[in-house]
């Protein structure tokens, strides 16, 4: 999607085996739209050949303050100052005591110290053996490097390189490439909680079979990591949906319309807003059976009687958590047809703010959608587009409509 189009990063590589995971992100960089300038210390190039960091750049490394290529010799501040950010993938506990330190003895923690600091932001992509993280004084310049102003991307936690286990090893390409393009997302709902619901709900007959919808869950999962982009701290309750969990999200899985319910109830309390994506079954069946229901051999099929599910949105958007104003509930309506109708007429009913239709058929399993904007001032439409696209202009158009803090 181009997500870094126009963005030059600074890409920096300190001293560790997680060198060879630096290539890759490069790759998934430069595939964002973005230009990237590899810095590398004099120990990344043990680990890692600055051969192959430029043939993956398409530009020259640059690893000695002295390199006179520089019209000026001063490549640490030409380059700060050209970048949008500076990341540092992998970052080593050394260069971590470094940069806490203020030291400047060689180019990347020299350009780090250049750098004019309200401009140039600094990410860093921590990658150490467990007990070099675990080490107070790692633990201590960590908080440091924090206050003093740079973002600190955490670690995975696995198998590291020594044999060991634990925490530590630096996050995958993918996911610091998820890291620098949420970086640069305007934190429109900093300091909100968002709780999203999505995909379907799955009602049960018996132990193997039930009543479920062809909701994929994509719309709300991406407005789940768009909201988290925007800085809410976000809390998703999924149906049963074979999707990863985006980045920094906390993720409740549930089966049935009542499980979502009560999962939504425990977390609604404390959110600011309420998105309701899911596409809960109206109905379930009224007895599930413990036991597979089997053929009896009379050719008569089983008789299924249905109970209504409890309606999750209109629930939600009636808790005096809501009535006062203190939860902005959003609703979507999935229609086959005539959407602004039944979008107008399912926002009057359920009594909330804004409702978001799109046309079921259109969006179930796709990877775009279009949408319509239902609020008491009118309707607006969302062309179609890629569901991340929508996602952010969705929580644009919600920031826009909350209280201010
Ligand atoms: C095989 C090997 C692997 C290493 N892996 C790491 C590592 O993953 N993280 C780390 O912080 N240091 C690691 N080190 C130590 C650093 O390379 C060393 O502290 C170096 O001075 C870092 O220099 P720099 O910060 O200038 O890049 C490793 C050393 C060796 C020999």
């Amino acid at each position: 999607m181009n997500e870094l189009a126009g963005k030059h990063i600074v890409l920096g590589l300190s001293g560790g085996v997680a060198c060879y995971k630096a290539a890759d992100l490069c790759r998934l960089l430069i595939k964002e739209g973005a230009t990237v300038q590899v810095v590398m210390t004099e120990a990344a190039g043990q680990f890692m050949t600055p051969v192959t960091m430029q043939a993956l750049s398409g530009r020259r490394v640059y690893s000695s303050q002295w390199d006179a290529r520089e019209p000026n010799n001063m490549p640490h501040i030409n380059l700060s100052r050209e970048a949008d950010a500076i990341l540092i993938a992998p970052c080593s506990a050394d260069f971590i005591a470094r940069l806490v330190q203020g030291r400047a003895d060689e180019l990347l923690s020299l350009l780090c110290l250049a750098r004019p600091v309200d401009r140039v932001p600094l990410l860093l992509a921590p990658a150490m053996n467990r007990e070099m993280w675990a080490h107070p004084a790692t633990q201590r310049n960590l908080a440091q490097v924090a206050q003093d102003g740079a973002v600190v991307l955490g670690v995975g936690n696995g198998d590291q390189a020594c044999g060991e286990t634990g925490d530590g090893r630096m996050l995958e390409p993918s996911e610091l490439l998820e890291e620098l393009v949420a970086f640069f997302v305007p934190k429109v709902l900093a300091n909100r909680r968002v709780l999203i619901t999505a995909g379907p709900t799955f009602e049960a007959m018996d132990p193997v079979r039930g009543i479920t919808n062809l909701s994929s869950g994509k719309m709300g999962f991406s407005i789940a990591r768009a909201a988290r982009e925007a800085g809410a701290d976000v809390t998703l309750v999924a149906g049963p949906v074979h999707l990863p969990t985006p980045r920094g999200v906390r993720r409740v899985d549930v089966q049935s319309a009542q499980e979502m319910l009560a999962a939504v109830e425990q977390h609604a309390q404390s959110a600011s807003v309420f998105i309701a994506t899911a596409a809960v079954a109206d109905w379930r069946p009224a007895t599930s059976s413990s036991q597979k229901i089997k053929k009896d051999g009379s050719g008569q099929p089983p008789v299924l009687g249905f109970v209504e599910n409890p309606d999750i949105l209109a629930t939600v958007a009636r808790s005096p958590h809501a009535l006062t104003g203190d939860l902005f509930c959003v609703g979507f309506a999935a229609e086959s047809h005539d959407l602004l109708a039944h979008a107008t007429a399912k926002r009057a009913r359920k009594g909330v703010p804004l409702l978001v239709g799109n046309i079921g058929p259109a969006t179930f399993g796709q990877d775009d959608n279009a949408l319509l904007l239902v609020d008491a001032q009118g309707h607006r439409e969302l062309p179609r587009a890629s569901k991340r696209t929508l996602a952010h202009q969705l929580v644009a158009e919600i920031a826009r409509r909350l209280p201010e803090q």
